[in-house]
């Protein structure tokens, strides 16, 4: 579930090459589970390097309508958690601010009270999005469920198992890891997701004390505990390798080049190489990565996969970056069945993207024939500007890059989805030189 429909512009026009350096802010997704995480431990958590977004203000809304202590600093950039005055089992969002947080907040709650109601996310703007890994995992562990039109009561008391999971899900994994810990005796997670945010949450839950660790075949085995877990130090969040992509792709798109600054290289391997492909340069500093465009923007062939393949969050960017080449390109998502909302949004401001089932020019995935989920792209695109609409986060980014490729103003509504993801997002595209405001209406 999305916030509400709001009525925020943004208002780009186009024609300047971003250049310049860019500070990539803390990862949205680690800062945000690491914040659910902080439920389990024993006394209170610091996150530095904590982005500015609505993600992290919704998420400390629903763990402190839990009775969790939340000390924000925007300027020094950290959050505190105290879990001391956990009270409450429903993870309920108590404002029409949403994200898919509540759920992985199961294993807590059932630890400390043993019974949870989580909220249903419902369906989304990138596809269904079912929870039935998350329930196979509780299941696993032991917990009876009793799923409702827009909750799910769990009750139970968590115990070890082998959770064998059909598909690498990044917030079931990271569901199974946080119960798997409150869990009696140990717990394996055979065919885990592997983002850097779950590595992160990996080491945070080991730098607290917790004994888990990985089989050959890339398994997490964690032994369940009820000691005191707690950590005697801040932590920091790594960069957001979505937000540097996105800045690297805006700086390639537009002719331009950028230094990106707090992102580490590991994070974005295949990326890079995709943006090499494209045709962009990319030299390692060794303290930043500095991305320049080429001679020209080539034709390219993407799939997205989970990690550490090519990322859904990278598509986006990516399909408007192709779109500068001579040629045809191809986006294939097989991550999430219906991503490609924000392409009819492209098309409106000049875009000559086609949306299929096929699979076609790649090998046949689980969505071939039952979802829009290859896009071909013709290019080169001339954007020549105007309305359209922002879909969800990742797409307010690709609109906004063809915004700044379009000969005439855009005016883009629905600007929140932005604000959700990317920190300070304004600031910085000016800062690169971009003309972009966003203008708030009632
Ligand atoms: N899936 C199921 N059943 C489940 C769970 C997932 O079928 O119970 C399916 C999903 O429908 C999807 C696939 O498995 O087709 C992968 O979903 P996953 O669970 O990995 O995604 P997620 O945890 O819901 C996180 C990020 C997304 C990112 C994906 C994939 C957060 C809050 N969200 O979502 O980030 O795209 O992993 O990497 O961590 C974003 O930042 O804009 C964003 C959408």
């Amino acid at each position: 579930m999305d916030e509400e429909n709001d009525h925020n512009v943004l208002e780009i026009e186009g024609g300047v090459p971003l250049k310049g350096a860019v500070y990539i802010s803390g990862a949205k997704n680690e800062t945000t589970k690491l914040m659910v995480a902080s439920t389990i431990l024993d006394a209170p958590v610091t996150l530095q390097n904590v982005p500015h977004i609505g993600d992290v203000a919704i998420t400390s809304e629903l763990l402190h309508s839990l009775g969790v202590q939340i000390q924000y600093s925007e300027k020094n950039k950290t959050l505190r958690l105290d879990v001391h005055g956990l009270s409450g089992h429903q993870a309920i969002y108590e404002s029409k601010r949403a994200n898919r947080l509540s759920v992985l907040l199961a294993g807590p709650l059932l630890y400390h009270f043993g019974e949870a109601v989580v909220q249903k996310p419902g369906g989304c703007k990138i596809g269904e999005r079912p929870l039935d890994q998350h329930l196979f995992y509780l299941h696993k562990l032991g917990i009876t469920i009793d799923e409702q039109d827009t909750v799910i009561k769990l009750k139970g008391k968590l115990r070890g198992a082998v959770i064998d999971f059909p598909y690498k899900s990044v917030g079931a994994t990271e569901g199974a890891l946080l119960a798997a810990v409150r869990a009696d005796g140990q717990t394996v997670i055979r065919n885990p997701a592997n983002e850097p945010e779950i590595t992160e949450q990996i080491k945070f839950l080991q730098r607290a004390g917790v004994i888990i660790s990985y089989a050959a075949d890339g398994s997490i085995i964690i032994q369940g505990t009820s000691a005191k877990l707690r950590l005697e130090h801040p932590v920091r969040m790594i960069g957001d390798r979505v937000e540097a992509i996105s800045y690297a792709a805006a700086a390639v798109a537009t002719g331009g080049n950028v230094e990106l600054l707090g992102i580490q290289h590991h994070q974005i391997v295949t990326a890079i190489s995709a943006l090499r492909q494209c045709g962009a340069e990319v030299i390692f500093t060794g303290d930043s990565i500095v991305v320049q465009s080429g001679e020209k923007i080539l034709p390219y062939k993407l799939e997205t996969d989970p990690h550490p393949a090519f990322a859904t969050d990278f598509q986006q960017v990516f399909v408007v970056l192709m779109s500068g080449a001579e040629g045809v390109s191809y986006m294939h998502e097989t991550v999430f069945d219906n991503r490609f909302k924000y392409i009819e949004q492209l098309n409106k401001l000049g875009g000559n993207f086609v949306v299929s089932t096929k699979c076609l020019p790649f090998n046949s995935c689980r969505f071939a024939n039952l979802h829009e989920h290859t896009t071909k792209i013709n290019g080169p695109t001339h954007f020549y500007g105007g309305q359209a609409e922002i879909t969800d986060l990742r797409a307010a980014f690709a609109l906004t890059i063809a915004g700044l490729l379009a000969k005439t103003p855009t005016q883009l509504t629905n600007a929140h989805h932005l604000l959700r993801g990317y920190d300070h997002p304004i600031d910085k595209l000016t800062a690169l030189g971009a003309k972009i405001k966003l203008i708030e209406k009632d």
